[in-house]
């Protein structure tokens, strides 16, 4: 069979060959009414009846693999899709490098791969549960589409590991596919598995944010799992990468479209001064110190996702190649790691220190750096806009020591430059660096739909281009 087309005759659209394999076929199709009714309940709340102009995968090929059109969302194929396998591929990493990757699940590491797949699964269904309400104030049917396309796609996501665990990890697998779907996130009883799974995500700024960091978290852990000798896993994570890929450009440019907005209303109005934060809202924008403290809560909240810094479970899933770095298949070493050392940031008498840790145990500091970077491309971009704005000042990131609850900072205030508080002082000061209610209500009161074609909140800029190559007044979304 052709791999990179997709069979779209069945029930549940595939390249896996499913039709071939009745108990794996029979299981899914047993999940599907429970995704469906989870769906309803959790998904977008409102807009299940309207025509959505989203993409569907038809292909796993790099070029050309979606096509767009209307759907309504209850409707959408959501589908089993691999990356084509390598022909020849073997274990990248660890202490099975060069033995032939692995088509089964190896009986020592089960317990291991199956964690790893259940937690990345959870995260899924976790962010449509977040996003359900915010179809009723987008601020255009332009963001309102993304917003669904993202959502109908981390269902899709979902579907990925429930395929995975329904054929390769027999009844535990099967009950784990279960509790994927009873799960909620920020249910006090039943919450989602990791900690910013269980924020809410109150406003549309939030949901940029949201998709810009955490979705970005998303990726590195795919990436990671990308290169896993497990080779299914591996080929699963390839092809949600390139879907991934949309999520992140809806948070890079809703972001760089707010600060846009904000940064043109402060020149037309001839404010200079960012901190007038008062005249800045009044133009019915949001001024750029807000924009800054949402981008700290959210940036802390990711980093926490990556989990300890030093820790025997990351060291012991790269010793068993089932998850690997950064794209491993680009660094040069031996891929084994036993004799590296790796930089930490620890906190060492109240003071944060750099220290060398065996590089094995360090990985998830590795690839929380490896996430910086990424997310620093982005705050350079948004940087760019404000400069050209002629406006002084700067976003930045702040310290790996602010606001954290996971790892080696969980127990210590520090401001957003990294230097350290008592708790009174965070106290005082914690409003000048996190949304403070009257921030919260302040962007709560600006997010009124906007659904005219064309047409954007007082908040937000135009994007550049259209979806799909479409004008700027494309009825992205016809609701019903
Ligand atoms: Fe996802
Ligand atoms: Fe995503």
């Amino acid at each position: 069979m052709n791999i990179a087309r997709v069979d779209y005759d069945g029930l549940i659209p595939n390249n896996v060959a499913l039709g071939q394999d009745v108990r794996v076929k029979r299981a899914l199709e047993k999940w599907h009414p429970g995704y469906l009714n989870w769906w309803n309940d959790m998904g977008p709340d409102g807009f299940q009846e309207s025509l959505v102009y989203l993409r569907t995968a038809v292909s796993v090929e790099s070029k050309g693999w979606a096509v767009f059109d209307y759907i309504r969302m209850p409707e959408y194929r959501w589908g089993i899709l691999l990356a084509p396998a390598v022909e020849g591929r073997v274990v990248p990493f660890g202490a099975h490098k060069g033995e032939p990757a692995w088509q089964e699940v190896p009986g020592e590491y089960r317990a291991m791969l199956r964690r790893l797949i259940v937690i990345q699964g959870d995260t899924e269904p976790a962010s449509v549960e977040q996003q359900r309400h915010l179809g009723k104030t987008a601020p255009s049917l332009y963001d309102m589409r993304n917003l669904f396309q993202v959502n109908v796609e981390e269902g899709r996501h979902l579907w990925a590991m429930v395929y995975l665990l329904h054929k390769y990890f027999g009844t535990d697998g099967r009950d784990e596919a279960e509790g994927l779907l009873q799960r909620r996130s920020g249910d006090v009883d039943t919450p989602r598995m990791l900690g910013a799974f269980n924020e809410k995500t109150p406003d549309w700024l939030s949901f940029f944010m949201f998709t810009f960091f955490v979705d970005r978290d998303g990726k590195l852990q795919l990436e990671a799992q990308a290169q896993s000798g497990f080779d299914p896993l591996s080929r699963t994570c390839r092809f949600m990468l390139t879907e991934e890929a949309h999520h992140m450009f809806v948070g890079e440019t809703g972001i760089g479209r707010t600060v846009q907005r904000t940064c043109e209303a402060m020149v037309q109005a001839g404010i200079n001064d960012p901190d007038n934060i008062d005249a800045v809202r009044r133009l019915g924008v949001i001024d750029l110190p807000t924009i800054q403290k949402k981008l700290n809560l959210h940036y802390s909240l990711a980093l926490d996702l990556f989990g300890s810094e030093v820790s025997t479970n990351a060291a012991n899933a790269f010793n068993a190649g089932l998850k690997g770095r950064f794209q491993e298949h680009r660094l040069k070493d031996d891929h084994q790691l036993q004799n590296d050392v790796y930089p930490v940031l620890k906190l060492i008498d109240g003071e944060i220190r750099r220290v060398d840790e065996p590089a094995l145990t360090a990985l998830n500091m590795r690839l929380r750096d490896d996430y910086t970077n990424d997310c620093n491309k982005g705050v350079t971009r948004w940087n760019k806009i404000i400069e050209a704005a002629g406006i002084k000042f700067e976003l930045a990131l702040p310290h790996v020591a602010f606001h954290r609850h996971i790892g080696e900072f969980r127990e210590v205030q520090a401001t957003p430059t990294g230097e350290m508080l008592d708790e009174a002082a965070w106290a005082k000061k914690k409003d000048d660096f996190l949304p403070s209610d009257a921030d919260g209500d302040f962007i709560t009161g600006l997010m009124r739909p906007v659904v005219e074609p064309g047409k954007f909140a007082s908040w937000i800029a135009a994007p550049k281009v259209g979806i799909d190559n479409k004008p700027g007044d494309f009825e992205y979304v016809k609701i019903v």
